[in-house]
């Protein structure tokens, strides 16, 4: 649903209770992902009849929902995740903001949400770092960047609703998953699928996460830390991890990645890793890979190495793959050089502290 918007100013509200700077220090001593929020979000509000309005950055504060909100019965919801970094130079500094502006509309639009201006995106984001630049970790840390948008409106109906919030909350965190940098053990089941032909899987809705969790479940269950997926039609082509997408490096120095189809999440890192593995001269094959080829060349050395990416999760060496009844390690269980190399180099783009020659990075 495209819209068109009048020019629409934000307002400023401050936290009338910020927390207090020593809690603040305190609590970055010992960050994992998710759990610490910001003081202030961004909040725009749209009504079909009124367009996007009501622009503000406020004090983050639970939302008065109806019962009868659409988004609680049928889940018209979308989301980003994106992060700010503190450069070298004690800048506050964006990645690529402008590919999750237009990735948020992609998704938007097969979830028949109204289309928010990109610029409208980007200023929401910029003004909340601006509020919270003190909630930017320094050193290894970053200020997570949660833009979301859900249905509004009191109707039981089944159609799109006609009011919508869209809110930016922020939260500093560190490592994604709890062993930081050691490699990850992923499980594989055929039981579950992601996404189907047709389906939600490219655009970044609470639905396909909601429908990952029980898949997540049995691979913790399994003593594992991610879930792989496979397709829905063979069960037979390995598609992306439960929040992350995935990489194979073969034995003549390539890289494969399963590719965009509908089905998988069109992650900004899988691009950028696409883009910075060629910068090296590597060749990046964009192509089906199955579940068996990946067992077999495993086993024969032909995969080298393999790894997960996400804006949560970085680059993430995968050591183990566990599926129902055997199991196979990568590079001997080891995250392997060049997830180490494309990840240092990823990275320090971010942190703004090596040249940034596709200019991804935005001061703000
Ligand atoms: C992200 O990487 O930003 C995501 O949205 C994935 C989620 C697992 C945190």
């Amino acid at each position: 649903m495209a819209v068109e918007t009048a020019s629409v100013d934000f307002t400023f509200h401050p936290n009338s209770n910020p927390m207090p700077e020593a809690d603040r220090l305190k609590a970055f001593e010992n960050l994992g992902f998710g759990t610490l929020f910001s003081d202030h979000m961004a909040v725009i509000r749209w009504s079909m009849d009124r367009g996007w309005h009501g622009a503000e950055i406020t004090a983050r504060a639970p939302f008065p929902v109806d019962p009868a909100s659409a988004v609680l019965h049928y889940a018209q919801e979308i989301f980003e995740g994106m992060k700010a970094y503190r450069s070298a130079e004690g800048k506050a500094v964006l990645f690529r903001p402008e590919e999750n502006a237009r990735r948020f509309n992609e998704s938007a639009r097969r979830m028949s949400m109204p289309e928010l201006p990109e610029d409208l995106f980007l200023q929401a984001v910029e003004k909340l770092v601006q509020a919270d630049a003190k909630w930017i970790p320094t050193g290894e840390g970053s200020l997570y960047l949660r833009p979301f948008m859900f249905a509004s409106e009191a109707f039981l109906g089944v159609r799109p609703a006609r009011e919508y919030i869209f809110c930016v909350i922020a939260s500093p965190v560190g490592p994604y998953f709890k062993g930081g940098a050691k490699p990850v053990t992923i499980w594989a089941t055929a039981k579950y699928t992601r996404a189907a032909p047709g389906g939600t899987g490219a655009a970044k809705c609470g639905g396909n996460y909601a429908a990952s969790l029980v898949a997540q479940a049995e691979a913790q269950a399994q003593g594992c830390d991610q879930v792989v997926f496979l397709d829905a039609a063979e069960h037979k082509w390995v598609e992306e991890l439960g929040g992350m997408n995935v990489f194979f490096v073969m034995d003549d120095g390539s890289l494969v990645t399963p590719p965009l189809g509908g089905t998988i999440l069109p992650g900004i890192t899988r691009n950028s890793l696409i883009t910075l593995a060629r910068d090296e001269g590597l060749t990046v094959h964009e192509r089906p890979y199955s579940f068996e080829d990946w067992k077999a060349d495993a086993e024969s050395g032909k995969v080298k190495e393999a790894f997960a990416c996400g804006t949560a999760a970085v680059v993430a060496g995968i050591g183990t793959v566990k599926f129902p009844g055997g199991e196979f390690k990568i590079n001997g269980g080891e995250t392997g050089e060049v997830t180490l190399k494309l990840r240092e180099k990823l990275v320090s783009i971010q942190r703004g502290q090596s040249n940034d020659q596709h200019n991804w990075v935005q001061a703000i």
